[in-house]
């Protein structure tokens, strides 16, 4: 099975990508994660999109083209996997379909997780994860059992992202409007789409998410 997650910044995409890979055994990928792991690591790749991300735009069609296709083609993708963050542009929707047209495969739905624009910048000030395994969490609304312990590695350190401070938040959202949100029309168009309601809990919209697969 392979699925696109749409949704603006901080809409859920990454947490129920995360819950989907586990349950269904397929393949979280994050353009968002993968590019945060190249400027880290500072290759050439990183350096290029480094510029971008930190001002909440976004990272040049041809680079993020580029990571997907290779990654794509791995073996660990052959049972499927969930575009979490890709395609953002038309340019990259289209790039996508050749790919799968040439290796004849085909994304099976793409779920759009629709969130009021106020809900995103609450979730996204909240947000941050554990510094040695990346279990996300938020203030408020996903907190560890024990207060300042990591559920799954007991890690008492976390992280906050660069980008979510209120500024860049606002740059993003605006990227989101002006690029992505046109995908949810050319999605529609193809028979693709299906809505589910982001404002929902995180264990509700998980549960809506299944229902929705299991009709496809
Ligand atoms: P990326 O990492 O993809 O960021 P994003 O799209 O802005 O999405 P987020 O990761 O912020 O949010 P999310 O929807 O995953 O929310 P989450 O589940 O964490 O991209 C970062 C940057 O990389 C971009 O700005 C761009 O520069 C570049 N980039 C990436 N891909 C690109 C591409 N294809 N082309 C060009 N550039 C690209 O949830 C957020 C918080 O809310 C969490 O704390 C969570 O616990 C909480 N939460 C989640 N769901 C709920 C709920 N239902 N109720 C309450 N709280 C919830």
């Amino acid at each position: 099975m392979n699925l696109i997650l749409l949704g603006p910044p901080g809409a859920g995409k990454g947490t129920q990508a995360k819950r989907l890979a586990d349950k269904y055994n397929i393949i979280q990928l994050s353009t968002g994660e993968m590019l945060r792991a190249a400027v880290k690591e500072g290759s050439e790749i990183g350096r290029k999109a480094k510029a971008a991300m930190d001002a909440g735009g976004l990272v040049s069609d041809e680079i993020v083209i580029g990571i997907i296709a290779d990654r794509i083609d791995q073996p660990d993708c052959a049972n499927g996997y969930i575009l979490d963050g890709f395609p953002r542009t038309l340019a990259q929707a289209a790039a996508l379909e050749t790919l799968l047209a040439e290796k004849k495969r085909e994304i099976n739905a793409v779920i759009n997780i629709k969130v009021d624009d106020d809900a995103m910048i609450e979730r996204i000030s909240g947000r941050y994860a554990c510094a040695k395994c990346g279990a996300g969490y938020h203030d408020v609304y996903l907190k560890p059992a024990k207060a300042g312990v990591c559920d799954t590695c007991a890690g008492t350190e976390f992280t906050r992202r660069a980008d979510d401070n209120p500024e860049t938040v606002r740059s993003r959202l605006m990227a989101y409007y002006r690029e992505t949100a046109p995908l949810i029309g050319f999605y529609f168009a193809k028979g693709k789409l299906r809505n589910v309601d982001g404002m929902a809990t995180i264990d509700q919209v998980t549960r809506e998410i299944e229902g929705v697969l299991a009709k496809i």
